[in-house]
């Protein structure tokens, strides 16, 4: 039975579809206009020391746990956990609620490319449609938005109704190296505008968002606590069971600390890059258009960035704006497409193993379409609300009127609240408590050890699986909740200490219970 569970081809493959999974919209989107938001530099350092401290430790812990018990997460956790294995059904379901809006944006990402395309074949002759002018149309017209929902999710099923390795692995192989080769022409093009200098100095001077008037003071450190590690978890699919389940296929020779590290370097890099190619063409053309550097901030530091500021930028290019139009929006196409297809499968892959446990081997197919089914009911509430544009907001069919917080304010804003900044730290914070106080840090040492076994890693691990990752987890879950729902910061301490402190105890005396 056990052979018969689908796994990668090669390392590589697995390592391509990992860092598929990984480089996303939150890459190319989320990053910039979240550096953006908090003044360049800053957040840039708290994002590196976040990855290296609590990503890699939890991507680690995700891949031994999946390729331990060689399950799915509801089943795995089952497995390995008395106390926490309901964290399994948190990991399915997160990825459902992402799902349900990052299809939309998917499609959004879809009518970019054909509206780029048609101004293309126009020939530069029409003059090229302004970023707002697209953004609203798409917004308020639900049919076309649902329509192109549709297609993102068909696409995608098709590829996770292949297989793991001749499906998603096949896809990876030819989309990661495509999209690298795209990011790097859209960054030629971007540092070659005039004053594009003065976007990397926005991105890597310390200080020089504040100092140049970008900003208007430095943010606070839990402010970009909170960002940071939301963007973090979101960017590296930690903490939904999504490496989980692609630790799972993976053979028991392959380093986990060596992929991890890959994994983790290669998406910081593509962030990195997609920062380089998206913040110094929007800082040119916003002096072209002789913004104040507080307005062109304002462009940089919001979900516009991707839908209206770039739009802008390719339509004031001339000619030959429409096609770097294409290449761009394309490469976010593929970068959609490889995340989409990792949160697919880590839904899809509980029933599929159920099925395989009865000896029924060829229910792949059937399942991904039931749940990309499934997906669509949300997804078409989303799609259809056109980020707030409809009349059924949360915010409206609770009756609320005036200015909302963000998270009632549309569909998207709601479950994109609920599942990365809510049920991601949340559940990072469980599972370390788990491993470093409920079981035992060496559940994940052991099996790191099949591949390596250095002394000094053990060391690094229990530390921060015990210690580091528990408490920074508390300290952006309390910076989320306050970004997302507003309040008082010591409020939003106070909460996340009492879970932080509840859970702790409720591991801790798990263990000793196990022991006697
Ligand atoms: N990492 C992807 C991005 O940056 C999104 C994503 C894919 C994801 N799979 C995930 C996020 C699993 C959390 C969990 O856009």
């Amino acid at each position: 039975m056990e052979n018969k569970r689908s796994s990668w081809g090669s390392n590589l493959g697995f390592l391509l579809a990992a860092i598929g999974s990984a480089v996303g919209l939150g890459n190319i989107w989320g990053f910039p206009f979240k550096m953006g938001k908090s003044g360049g530099f800053a957040f840039l350092i708290i994002y590196l020391l976040l990855a290296v401290f609590v990503g890699m430790i939890i991507m680690v812990s995700e891949l031994a746990v999946g390729r331990k018990t060689k399950l799915s997460p509801i089943d795995a956790y089952q497995k390995i956990s008395k106390k926490f294995k309901w964290i399994g059904w948190l990991a399915t379901i997160a990825p459902f609620l992402i799902m349900s809006f990052y299809s939309v944006l998917g499609g959004y990402v879809m009518q970019y490319i054909a509206l780029n395309l048609s101004e293309l074949s126009f020939g530069g002759e029409q003059i090229a449609i302004s970023g707002s002018a697209a953004f609203t149309a798409i917004r308020t017209q639900p049919f076309g938005a649902v329509v192109f929902t549709v297609f993102f999710m068909i696409l995608c099923m098709v590829i996770v109704q292949g297989g793991v390795d001749s499906g998603i692995e096949k896809f990876n192989k030819v989309g990661m190296p495509a999209l690298f080769v795209m990011l790097v022409i859209v960054i030629i093009r971007s540092l070659t505008l005039p004053n594009a200098v003065e976007g990397l100095k926005f991105m890597f001077v310390p200080g020089y968002a504040v100092a140049a008037g970008y900003v208007a003071e430095a943010p606070d450190v839990v402010s970009v606590l909170g960002l940071a590690g939301g963007q973090m978890f979101f960017s590296l699919s930690l903490a939904m069971g999504a490496i989980l389940t692609y630790g799972s296929y993976l053979g028991k020779e392959e380093n986990l600390v060596k992929n991890s590290v890959i994994i983790v370097a290669a998406d910081t890099l593509i962030a990195l890059l997609a920062g380089i190619a998206v913040i110094p063409a929007s800082v040119s053309y916003g002096i072209s258009q002789g913004l104040s550097p507080a307005e062109i901030a304002g462009g940089l530091g919001g979900p516009g960035l991707l839908f209206i500021t770039l739009q802008d930028v390719f339509a004031n290019m001339g000619k030959i704006g429409p096609l770097f139009g294409v290449i761009f929006y394309a490469l976010v196409l593929i970068a959609a497409i490889s995340s989409a297809i990792s949160l697919i499968e880590t839904v899809s892959a509980h029933w599929i193993d159920k099925d395989l446990q009865k000896g029924e081997t060829d229910t792949r197919k059937r399942i991904v379409l039931i749940v990309s089914l499934l997906i669509m009911i949300p997804a078409a509430l989303v799609a259809a609300d056109g980020l707030g544009k409809s009349s059924f907001t949360p915010a409206a069919l609770m009756g609320i009127q005036g200015n909302v917080p963000d998270v009632i304010g549309d569909w998207l804003d709601f479950m994109d609240t609920f599942s990365e900044y809510l049920m991601m730290p949340l559940g990072a914070m469980l599972m370390a408590l788990m491993i470093g106080w409920e079981l035992d840090p060496s559940i994940v040492l052991d099996e790191v050890g099949h591949g390596n076994s250095s002394k000094g890693f053990a060391k690094f691990y229990s530390l921060c699986v015990k210690f580091i990752v528990p408490v920074v987890m508390a300290f952006v879950l309390a910076g989320s909740l306050k970004g997302n729902c507003g309040g008082s910061a010591t409020m939003w301490y106070i909460f996340a200490g009492i879970v932080l402190v509840g859970f702790w105890i409720f591991a801790a005396v798990g263990k000793k219970k196990a022991e006697e």
